[in-house]
């Protein structure tokens, strides 16, 4: 059984002194998905930032693919790892919506025409190819976050986490996201509010409260168990 997520004995403390982990030990098989259920400020963000290493533990280890996240993996740890944002505003940063989605596989060494290419198929995926020429900043939320969900698409990457990928995004929206993802072979941990979606995709889920794993189990269960 090879796990593309461990985490032990997870602590990030910020620099004003909240202490948003408190002790987390997480594991993920490749190609399982899970959702991260959890009250506001339980700590799932800060979790799924130490993930590629956007933040690093105070204490405790995270490991991807059997690579800790240190300064000596950060580059592949990347590759591996494709996080949408919460907030899509801090994710988009090129002129276009083409460019930022092909900056990914541009950085992985492809070609600009390979990487073009491989933007506007994931552009399509989500619908937004029509947009592909705008800036990030000229689009809707919704529409940014369709750009962000193609922006990791387009780099294949191993393991798949979406911090709350459904907001903004209209009912129709909602659905696709969820049948493109179904179709994914990836691993995923979906942060997510909305229950219908971490039903239609995760199996399991585990419950984050006052940033610690309080349970984890079928997603049914855990909802009736905290009347989520
Ligand atoms: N940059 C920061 N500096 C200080 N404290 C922070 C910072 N970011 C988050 N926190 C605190 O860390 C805790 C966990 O926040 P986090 O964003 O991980 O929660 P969350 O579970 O993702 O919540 P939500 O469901 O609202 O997105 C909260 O108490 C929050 O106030
Ligand atoms: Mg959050």
């Amino acid at each position: 059984m090879s796990l593309i997520v461990e985490v032990r004995d997870l602590h990030y403390v910020f620099e004003d002194g909240t202490e948003a982990l408190r002790g987390v030990d997480f594991t993920l098989r490749a190609g399982a998905t899970v959702a991260l259920l959890g009250p506001n400020g339980s700590g799932k963000t800060t979790f799924a930032l130490h993930l590629n290493g956007l933040l690093r533990p105070s204490r405790g280890t995270v490991t991807i693919d059997d690579m800790e996240v240190t300064d000596q993996h950060l580059r592949a740890i990347r590759r591996k790892v494709g996080l949408v944002f919460q907030d899509s505003d801090n994710q988009l940063f090129m002129p276009t919506a083409l460019e930022d989605v092909a900056f990914a596989p541009l950085a992985a060494g492809l070609t600009p025409d390979e990487a073009a290419a491989k933007a506007i198929e994931a552009l399509r995926l989500v619908g937004m190819e029509q947009k592909s020429g705008k800036a990030p900043w000229h689009l809707s939320s919704g529409e940014k976050k369709r750009v962000a969900i193609a922006g990791i698409l387009a780099s294949d990457p191993k393991l798949l986490v979406l911090d709350e990928p459904t907001t903004f995004l209209d009912p129709p929206g909602q659905r696709s996201l969820a049948a493109l993802l179904s179709t994914l072979p990836q691993a995923k941990i979906l942060i997510t509010h909305d229950m219908p979606f971490a039903r239609a995709l995760a199996t399991e889920a585990v419950f984050f409260q006052s940033g610690r794993i309080v349970a984890r189990g079928p997603v049914d269960e855990i909802v009736e168990r905290f009347e989520w």
